[in-house]
């Protein structure tokens, strides 16, 4: 089965994705170290907002981001110092989403007697090392299960993650699922990166074709080694630049299902995307590219480091323009389109991949209902 391009381009199909799709599926919504200390967040979910932050245990937790008095949207998106005070009247919710402090409480006796009763509503949520995710669905898999074998990378990834190093959030003119399928494949690389991604010195001259990992039912992956002489040039900076936890020669891109991809250079750094399909033909990426911790580092490798990063944040949002500016391309397309796409063997097997996963969860999801 494929997606077809009425799935791209039509409003009432946008929004029926929203509802079954985006509701049942365990849907990426940011880093656990992002939520140390008194913060929360602002995050959309597909069409419902949400509004994240850890519990007194330190476990994440979301929330309907609505004031249980008289509706307001507690916070806008993205990260908020401190406790969570609607604007509108000033009830502040402690931790656990409960209203613990109201103006002029004489005048609701009822929600002073009883707090709990009218705590922000709230959805699954559970952390897989630092990666939080959140299930709008009261129903669904554990989030273990969903994952499949991307659990154990999602921990293994997760190990001495220092922070974030470099944030962008920008909007793609496409349908989320022509900016994920863009991600899914290396096709495209010498037609729309001839002068960026073709002349990366650790992969441009990789001799070995990507290997492809497509077991999981919803997700796939993808490694591809990097060449001997970059690998060797880099092993002989190490004794200035230190050890990292996870240090691996290849270059490995995970899409987790529906929209957040992680990759990563021999895991000194790690690049986490999460797309948001903020209306039919736009999209909203938020990228984080988040550093790990080096040990034994001489402070000339640490500067090495600081200018590997550097450059690998230009370098990011160079390849992202480009990328851009082509998924502009296939919306404009996709709006006149009249048959499916032709998917070639092998080097787009990732892509194949994904519409099975797309129609298989959209025929079998029923309309999400809240909690
Ligand atoms: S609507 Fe939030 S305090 Fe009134
Ligand atoms: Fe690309």
């Amino acid at each position: 089965m494929m997606i077809l391009p009425v799935h791209y381009r039509d409003p009432a199909h946008h929004a029926h994705e929203q509802q079954t799709l985006f509701h049942g599926s365990w849907i990426f919504v940011g880093m656990l170290f992002e939520f140390r200390g008194l913060v929360h967040a602002g995050v959309r979910l597909g069409d419902t907002e949400l509004l994240i932050q850890c519990d007194k245990e330190g476990r994440p937790r979301a929330y309907l981001n609505v004031c249980s008095h008289r509706h307001a949207q507690l916070c806008t998106p993205g990260m908020h110092d401190g406790a969570v005070r609607c604007p509108y009247h000033g009830w502040v919710y402690d931790r656990e989403g409960v209203p613990v402090g109201i103006p002029q409480r004489q005048a609701f006796p009822a929600v002073v007697a009883a707090p709990e009763a009218h705590r922000l509503n709230q959805f699954a949520c559970e952390a897989v090392g630092e990666f939080i995710f959140v299930r709008l669905s009261a129903e669904g898999l554990a989030l273990r299960d969903y994952l499949g074998s991307q659990y154990d990378f999602l921990v293994r990834a997760s190990q001495g993650l220092s922070g974030v190093q470099d944030e962008f959030r920008e909007e793609v003119a496409a349908n989320w699922k022509v900016v994920i399928e863009n991600s899914l494949e290396g096709y495209h690389v010498p037609a729309v990166h001839s002068g960026t991604l073709m002349q990366v010195d650790g992969m441009g001259r990789a001799e070995t074709a990507p290997q492809f990992f497509l077991e999981d039912r919803l997700h796939s992956h993808l490694e591809h080694a990097a060449d001997a002489e970059w690998v060797n040039r880099f092993a002989r900076m190490e004794s200035k630049i230190g050890q990292w936890p996870w240090r691996f020669e290849h270059y490995t891109h995970h899409f987790i299902f529906p929209n957040l991809t992680v990759t990563s250079f021999m895991g000194y750094s790690f690049h986490i995307q999460r797309f948001e399909p903020t209306a039919v033909d736009r999209t909203t990426v938020h990228s984080r590219t988040v550093g790990v911790e080096f040990a034994n580092a001489t402070a000339a490798g640490a500067k090495m480091m600081e200018h590997i990063y550097a450059d690998g944040h230009a370098f990011t949002r160079r390849v992202f323009a480009e990328d851009g500016g082509i998924c502009r391309k296939v919306q404009a397309g996709l709006q006149c389109a009249v048959r499916p796409a032709v998917l070639g063997e092998g080097i787009e097997d990732r892509v194949r991949h994904f519409h099975q996963a797309y129609t298989e969860t959209l025929g079998s999801a029923v309309p999400g209902s809240r909690q």
